[in-house]
């Protein structure tokens, strides 16, 4: 089984970056922890800063993996159009978010790709992509 995932800006500096809200570990230590979990899942990981990359990302697995976790940081609060590539693609897309933007100000409780996913994880820090994961595989 194939699952991609995308971080978007700024995740690139997890364990770096407002460690209070983000905590202490680095994405790409987490992603070693991922693939001891579920040995069997052929992963991809990309990250961007960049809008269109990310959705050129988007189009290029969707057509082809069984699932996205998708970070889209943020780009959650302002891209109609990563929404838009969300709704074009046929893998599903679990949105994840590592803090409870529920809980934070009040720009980032919008979310333009909430709607056009299959679900969403917000506030249960990096656990969240594990979580999302688990959701893929089970279904399949
Ligand atoms: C985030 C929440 C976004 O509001 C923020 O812009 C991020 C990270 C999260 O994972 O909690 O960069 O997506």
């Amino acid at each position: 089984m194939k699952i991609a995932i995308i971080n978007g800006p700024n995740l690139n500096l997890l364990g770096k970056r407002e460690t209070d809200i983000y905590g202490n570990q680095s994405f790409e230590k987490y992603m070693e922890e991922l693939k001891n979990l579920f040995p069997t899942v052929d992963f991809h990981y990309y990250q961007s800063n960049v809008e269109g990359e990310l959705i050129n990302e988007l189009q290029r697995v969707g057509y082809e993996y069984d699932g996205i976790v998708l970070n889209p940081a943020g780009y959650t609060h302002t891209s109609v159009a990563i929404g838009d590539a969300i709704a074009a693609i046929k893998a599903p897309v679990v949105e994840v978010h590592i803090s409870n933007v529920h809980s934070r100000e009040h720009f980032r409780h919008l979310s333009h790709v909430s709607g056009k996913s299959a679900g969403s994880i917000f506030g249960l820090g990096l656990k969240g992509y594990e979580l999302a994961i688990r959701w893929l595989t089970d279904r399949k």
